[in-house]
């Protein structure tokens, strides 16, 4: 037998070579296709909303006051008000113009849309901000904090707003700097939280205290083998129970909307009566800049905190899809390995003096509670009793036409929201609550994986 001649060892190395192409691209087609290795996120669903429309029940002058809570919710603000269509009393910082620019998918009060308001709002009338690296024109609308001072010497948590009213045409004079996020980032102090949504957000209001702690502590055995526990936040002075934001945080809707009003918006308002920024030159009205209108009769009087209070007390939970055969074994399925031990699907509101709220049941998805998540969705802000990486179960109503996912918009993959649930403990923190029932998801078969995803999509 002759040796291989040179020629010989090309052409088998030309064989081999092709061989493993071939091989390569058999493995990506069969990794890819047919014999799918996970299931998929069907998407945000198309088609009828199902949110925005007030609750039954409303007699004629509560609808008047919910339209009129609309009409001001979506009110674009500015500084002086002098510009056509608008309100005054943005800034000297905000987020957002208006609170439907960031409650807006699937329809108004709901959260970030698909397009972010937030670029549009950094130059409005002029305004010379830079938009911050994290903000993106088909990412999610967020706000951020800074869990220590800029100095990172002590304890801050609080939202710093991205941008001022420096450059607009009704702020002359006002010459403020936006926060150095680049260097926040730098010293890894820097997380984001983005719009929760607020439909029957009136329903969350009305959930008795008894209720919350009696659905706690039920299927007790059950939650302790799976490593889930859970405790309210509560409020400081009398003692109840806060559920609104991502750590539960806040007692009610009014505090909520005097809240954001100056927080995101910068409005002064009777619950919050002080400008976050009192820069020189920067101060253009007297403080409420929002009050109530003692001039005026009917739904008009109360102030625009007052307003969208309401609006949001009286807006519907979101409706479902039609269930099919799919969805309702993906509903068997989120029982069965644990998911609704934390996302409680449902609760039931108290005795209410609004008729139409009375004795309602809430198809929130959520126990409303705080539970241990894991250094990887830890955010180092603590507030109230919530810790660094305690989170309220996020109600999971009108999840099916939400658009990005976790407190800080972290993924639009409803999968990888749900394996991002799961995290090993640190020096730090404990290990998620929900490890146990994560390893559980793992165990499923594709199928079924796909019909809790199918179910999770129809809410
Ligand atoms: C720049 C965007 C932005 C604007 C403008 C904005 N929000 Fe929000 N909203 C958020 C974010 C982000 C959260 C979550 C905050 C958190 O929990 O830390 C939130 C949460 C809420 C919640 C809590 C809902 C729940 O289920 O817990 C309510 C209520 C609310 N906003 C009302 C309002 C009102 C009223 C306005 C107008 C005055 C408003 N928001 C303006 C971004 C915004
Ligand atoms: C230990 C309690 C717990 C368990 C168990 C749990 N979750 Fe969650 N879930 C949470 C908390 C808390 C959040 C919010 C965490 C955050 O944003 O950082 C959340 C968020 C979510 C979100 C994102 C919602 C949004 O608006 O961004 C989805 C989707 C979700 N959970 C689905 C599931 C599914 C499906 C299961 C079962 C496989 C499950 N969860 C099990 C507590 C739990």
């Amino acid at each position: 037998m002759r040796a291989p001649s040179a020629a010989d060892r090309k052409s088998l190395r030309q064989i081999i070579l092709f061989a493993s192409i071939l091989l390569f691209f058999i493995m990506m087609t069969v990794l890819q296709g047919g014999t799918r290795a996970i299931a998929i996120d069907p998407g945000v669903r198309a088609g009828n909303p199902g949110a925005g429309a007030p609750i039954a029940g409303l007699t004629t002058n509560q609808l008047a006051f919910f339209t009129t809570g609309q009409d001001d919710f979506m009110q674009v603000q500015s500084v002086l008000g002098s510009i056509p269509g608008t309100g005054s009393g943005l800034g000297p910082t905000f987020n957002g113009e208006s609170c439907a620019q960031c409650h807006a998918q699937p329809s108004t009060g709901g959260t970030s849309p698909f397009t972010n308001p937030q670029i549009g709002a950094a130059s409005a009338e002029g305004a010379t901000n830079q938009v911050p690296f994290f903000i993106t024109p088909n990412g999610p609308v967020r706000e951020a904090r800074f869990p220590l001072t800029p100095d990172l010497r002590q304890r801050d948590g609080g939202v710093h707003d991205l941008f001022t009213i420096a450059g607009r045409s009704d702020a002359a004079g006002c010459n403020l700097a936006q926060p150095d996020f680049l260097q926040a980032a730098k010293n890894g102090n820097l997380i984001f939280r983005i719009p929760t949504p607020v439909f029957g957000a009136g329903l969350i209001e009305l959930i008795p205290d008894s209720t919350i702690r009696s659905n706690l502590s039920s299927k007790s055995a059950r939650k302790r083998n799976l490593g889930i526990s859970g405790r309210p936040n509560t409020n400081g002075n009398d003692g109840t129970i806060t559920r609104f934001g991502w750590k539960a945080q806040n007692k009610s809707l009014e505090i909520f909307s005097g809240e954001a009003y100056n927080v995101e918006m910068g409005v002064t308002n009777e619950l919050f009566q002080s400008e976050r920024d009192q820069s020189v030159g920067c101060q253009f009205n007297g403080t409420p800049e929002d009050l109530t209108h003692f001039d005026q009769d009917g739904p008009e009087i109360p102030s625009d905190v007052t307003k969208f209070a309401i609006f949001m007390r009286f807006l519907d939970q979101s409706q479902p899809a039609p269930a099919t055969t799919s969805t309702q074994r993906g509903l068997q399925i989120f029982h069965s390995i644990g998911c609704a031990l934390c996302h409680t699907p449902s609760l039931t509101t108290g005795q209410s003096s609004v008729a139409a709220l009375s004795n309602i049941q809430a198809n929130l998805f959520s126990d409303l509670v705080l539970h241990h998540m894991g250094p990887s969705l830890a955010d180092n802000v603590s507030q109230g009793a919530a810790g660094g990486d305690e989170f309220r179960t996020a109600p999971l109503w009108g999840l099916g036409q939400r658009i990005f996912f976790m407190h800080d918009g972290r993924t639009s993959d409803l999968v990888k929201a749900i394996l991002s649930h799961s995290s090993t403990r640190n020096t730090r923190y404990p290990g998620s609550e929900a490890n146990a029932v994560i390893d559980n998801y793992w165990r499923l078969s594709v199928q079924d994986q796909q019909d809790l995803l199918n179910f999770l999509r129809s809410l």
